[in-house]
């Protein structure tokens, strides 16, 4: 039988009890449950604008509900010191902003500030989990470049480092393949699936691609308008009526050559 990981992280529990969340007066997701698989990858899909990015940011603490509640570890996250939810969850935003100048490595360490104290400062730990989350990003080589001189690629994958360097046994990640070439959201993906299987680490993301999200999701869940329509295994949520009834288009779903997990074909106007 195989050794646990070593730094295995205790499971955590997170989940939404009627949750209704709104900007001002728009109202853009009203009484939603949702129970996040722990230890698992789960995947949000939906179409632009249906609220995915509100939910995750409800899920992190960013966003307040208007009523129902987020509980983390059976307390109401909204309860709980910003810095004790930081060594829970971590989350990647759909556009993070860095301030000006910062490079990679200062970007990244600002991960490890929840693991510090007055009394317990900057570790040979926090050095060696920066490391490592660079060199598992690919950017060890960019480690001194301001973040405003990087591409977009590598703007992203300097975020993603940060979420990884920051150990929480809980990852949201909000379209984190954004801006990558196909090669490096691979990379991004099997990272996900590295940190999900060796750190026991459960993850929640936002994929457009609905051939990663079915290949990669433990458990998929779909929004539309603002609910949950459905969520389980990609193999029994996704077929061609489910997309056309969520993302309003044809296509055909076949199983994927590689994977064996359902492959969407988009029909498009001009081809039959
Ligand atoms: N800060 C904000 N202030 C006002 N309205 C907002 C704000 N952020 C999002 N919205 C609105 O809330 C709705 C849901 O937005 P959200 O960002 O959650 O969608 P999404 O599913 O993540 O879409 P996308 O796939 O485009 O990222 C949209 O109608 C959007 O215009
Ligand atoms: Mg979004």
């Amino acid at each position: 039988m195989p050794a646990p990981a070593q730094d295995a992280l205790p499971a955590p529990d997170l989940r939404a009890n009627g949750l209704k969340l709104a900007y001002d007066d728009r109202v853009v997701v009203e009484d939603l449950d949702l129970v996040v698989p722990s230890g698992q990858i789960s995947v949000i899909i939906g179409a632009n604008a249906c609220g995915k990015s509100t939910l995750l940011r409800a899920l992190a603490r960013l966003l307040p509900p208007r009523s129902g509640a987020v509980h983390l570890d059976g307390r109401s996250i909204h309860s709980m010191p910003t810095r004790q939810v930081a060594q829970r969850l971590g989350i990647l935003p759909q556009s993070p902003v860095a301030p000006e100048g910062l490079t990679v490595t200062d970007l990244v360490g600002q991960g490890r500030s929840p693991h510090q104290t007055w009394w317990r400062q900057w570790s040979s730990g926090d050095e060696n989990a920066v490391t490592e989350a660079l060199r598992a990003t690919g950017m060890l080589e960019h480690a001194d470049r301001p973040i405003d001189e990087l591409s977009g690629g590598q703007r992203q994958r300097a975020w993603i480092a940060m979420a990884v360097a920051q150990g929480t046994p809980i990852l949201l990640l909000d379209e984190p393949t954004t801006f990558l070439d196909l090669a490096h959201q691979i990379d991004v993906l099997d990272l996900v699936v590295d940190l999900n299987r060796h750190e026991g680490r459960t993850i929640v993301m936002v994929l457009h691609d609905l051939n990663q999200a079915c290949r990669y999701a433990d458990h998929i869940i779909v929004m539309k308008s603002g609910a949950i329509v459905t969520q389980g295994s990609p193999a029994d949520v996704i077929d061609a009526e489910l997309v056309e009834d969520v993302f309003g288009m044809r296509c055909q779903v076949t199983p994927d050559p590689v994977s064996g997990t359902p492959l969407v074909i988009p029909i498009g106007r001009h081809h039959r």
